[in-house]
């Protein structure tokens, strides 16, 4: 059964709220701009000469809010400008077996964390760029992954997309490892695929004492 808008495990203040169906449009574009094209070659492929490449993509949005994915925007009451989207990362490793070639090295890199939160996807509209909404939804998907017990965020990333890479480290993330990109209709920009790791012990040690905050914590017993 189809919901009004995305469950989401923290309470949110304005300007964030739950993803609700009418978002799922402008998301649809967020979501392929944070992948670097790779979302839109797949929903061309799929639409075939015929049908919508971008309303492929608009219900691609509301099946992953049925599913269980955790969606938060950004809205000033003028609409969607910034979106994050999440979820837990499989205990077992998922099989690639029924994956498209493409996305092939993004799923063996989340392979390496299981258990980890996982950003899915973080991308703010370019008209709101460097007004702080990609650091604001990044401390809100630290809050989750707390909330939720979980030991590591993580996140897959195009060696390419340095003003990612650079929210991404200021937020405390380090790269973890990296798989080369496998290129078939879709020709984006990079080489490289790269998971990025966040352990939340750094984030506890961070709130409690900013000042220790890379500080190794001491082996228990
Ligand atoms: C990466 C991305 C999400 C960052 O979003 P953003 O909303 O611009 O993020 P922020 O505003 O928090 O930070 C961006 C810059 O603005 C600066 N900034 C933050 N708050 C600011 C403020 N209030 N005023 C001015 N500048 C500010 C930050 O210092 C940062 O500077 P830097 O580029 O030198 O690191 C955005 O560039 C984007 O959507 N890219 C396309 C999608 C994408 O690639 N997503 C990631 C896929 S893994």
């Amino acid at each position: 059964m189809s919901q009004a808008e995305a469950v989401v495990p923290v309470p949110l203040a304005p300007p964030l709220r739950p993803f609700r169906m009418d978002d799922a449009a402008t998301v649809a574009q967020l979501n392929d701009m944070a992948s670097g094209g790779l979302l839109l070659s797949g929903w061309i492929r799929k639409a075939g000469s015929d049908g919508d490449p971008w309303e492929l993509g608009r219900l691609q949005q509301i099946d992953q809010m049925n599913s269980g994915w955790i969606m938060i925007v950004l809205d000033q009451e003028q609409g969607v400008e910034a979106v994050l989207m999440g979820q837990p990362l499989p205990a077992e490793p998922v099989s690639v077996d029924d994956v498209d070639a493409e996305w092939v090295p993004l799923v063996e890199l989340e392979n390496l964390v299981p258990g980890a939160w996982c950003l899915h996807v973080i991308a703010t509209l370019p008209e709101y760029r460097g007004k702080g909404h990609g650091a604001r939804l990044m401390d809100i998907a630290e809050t989750i992954a707390r909330a939720g017990g979980h030991e590591h965020l993580a996140l897959v990333v195009s060696d390419a997309n340095g003003e990612a890479i650079r929210l991404y480290q200021r937020c405390g993330f380090s790269e973890n490892a990296r798989r080369p990109m496998i290129k078939g209709d879709w020709d984006g920009p990079g080489q490289d695929w790269v998971l990025m790791v966040k352990p939340t012990e750094a984030i506890v040690e961070e709130r409690i004492n900013p000042d220790h905050a890379s500080i190794p914590k001491r082996p228990s017993g």
